[in-house]
């Protein structure tokens, strides 16, 4: 049987895949159906935060499957409960809600903002609208595609939901100029555009954001599907800012692998969900829970140290180097420009053995945050050599 035949006889036509059938892992080390090796920069989009069937990571999620694997929100479950005290700690946010990827933390994130805001007027609805910026993306709901301020992809799905404008990145005074021309009730931003090719905002720029917010009394939300979970060197990408935000969104690498996201709500908005006002099925699955309890319990300092080492290995070979324009990016989530196409390096790459994503024109690397050093070394070593040419 011809697999990737079949995928494509019967997957409806969304992804361009690569030439790869990849059938097991461990670590930063994939294999295909022939046995062959792969050294995997890309940890399937900044998901499998450990690499691929991590020990630790396993036993939390096999241990939880063959106890109890699923309850419904009618219930209480111990994994949820605890996931959400070990957040609520360690970002000193108020509460959490469970859903099951970024577009619906987003979701959710989108709502309490709303609410909040209609609480705030005494019901009177309106003064609903949410700033986000151009060149984000925050996911493929018709509401998160709204919310993504990059116009490719606002046609084909019509209508779309309203009540969004697009600021320019680190663009202070386009941001001004929307709170005053509209009613708004939140500004929405990924702090390291990922999508938008691995683009890190300037500090100034978010702390005046900040600023304004608090001034404007609107609420600060920030998209931390990409950039969360020690990927940028902090546990969140807020924490390099020097930022407090009202609501922050996490998924990708938050369950190491499987489906789970969160919205984690600030004082401000802790008291917005009221029973019914929201809701999910899978949502806090306890098996998604008690993986994403492990990944977080292991985000400690001396992880988020290997983040920054390995970061700056990475900039520093990559920086200069022959067929390289420029380096973006935060800690383990990085952009090189190559003067060649990007899809051309990865493609070569991914003959080569070693997997890299790519985000507009750049090749994109978000490895596992325990990436060995060799097997780092390696890959690095092998796309210089497809990068100069
Ligand atoms: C910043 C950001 N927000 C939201 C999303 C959507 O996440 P999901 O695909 O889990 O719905 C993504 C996915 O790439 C993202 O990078």
């Amino acid at each position: 049987m011809d697999i990737k035949e079949l995928d494509r006889e019967y997957i409806a036509d969304t992804y361009s895949r690569a030439d790869v059938l990849f059938v097991e892992g461990k670590g930063s080390y994939l294999y295909d159906e022939q046995g062959r090796e792969y050294i995997d920069l890309g940890s399937g989009i900044a998901v499998n935060i450990f690499g691929a069937a991590d020990d630790v990571w396993v036993n939390a999620v096999t241990r939880q499957l063959s106890k109890l694997q699923h309850a419904s929100n009618l219930y209480y479950t111990e994994p949820q409960a605890l996931l959400a005290k070990e957040l609520c700690e360690r970002t000193g946010m108020k509460k959490v809600f469970f859903g099951n990827s970024g577009a619906e933390a987003n979701e959710a994130a989108i709502k309490a903002a709303r609410k909040y805001s209609t609480d705030r007027h005494n019901g009177e609805t309106g003064h609903n609208t949410i700033i986000t910026l151009k060149n984000s993306f925050h996911g493929r709901t018709v509401t998160t595609l709204s919310a993504t301020g990059q116009d490719v992809f606002h046609k084909d799905f019509t209508p779309f939901t309203g009540g969004f404008v697009y600021a320019g990145p680190n663009d202070t005074e386009s941001v001004k100029k929307l709170i005053d021309e509209n009613d708004c009730c939140a500004v929405m931003m990924e702090l390291v555009q990922g999508e938008g090719g691995v683009v890190a905002l300037d500090r100034q720029f978010v702390m005046d954001v900040a600023a304004l917010c608090e001034d404007n009394g609107l609420l600060l939300i920030i998209d931390e599907v990409q950039t969360g979970n020690g990927r940028t060197g902090e546990l969140y990408c807020y924490m390099n800012y020097g930022i407090t935000p009202d609501i922050v969104t996490t998924a990708k690498g938050f369950g190491g692998g499987l489906p789970v996201g969160c919205v984690m709500l600030g004082e401000k908005v802790k008291s917005t969900f009221t029973k019914s006002s929201h809701g999910s099925t899978f949502g806090g699955n306890p098996v998604c829970a008690a993986g994403a309890l492990s990944v977080i319990k292991r985000i400690d300092d001396e992880l988020l140290r290997g983040v920054r080492k390995r970061s700056e290995y990475i900039i520093n070979t990559l920086s200069g180097a022959k067929g390289v324009v420029s380096v973006s990016g935060l800690g383990l989530m990085l952009g090189i420009e190559p003067e060649r196409p990007a899809k051309e390096v990865a493609e070569e790459c991914i003959k080569r053995g070693v997997v890299c994503l790519t985000a507009k024109n750049k090749v994109r690397l978000l490895p596992a945050l325990n990436v060995p050093f060799d097997a780092l070394e390696k890959a690095v070593g092998i796309l210089s050599e497809v990068l100069a040419g």
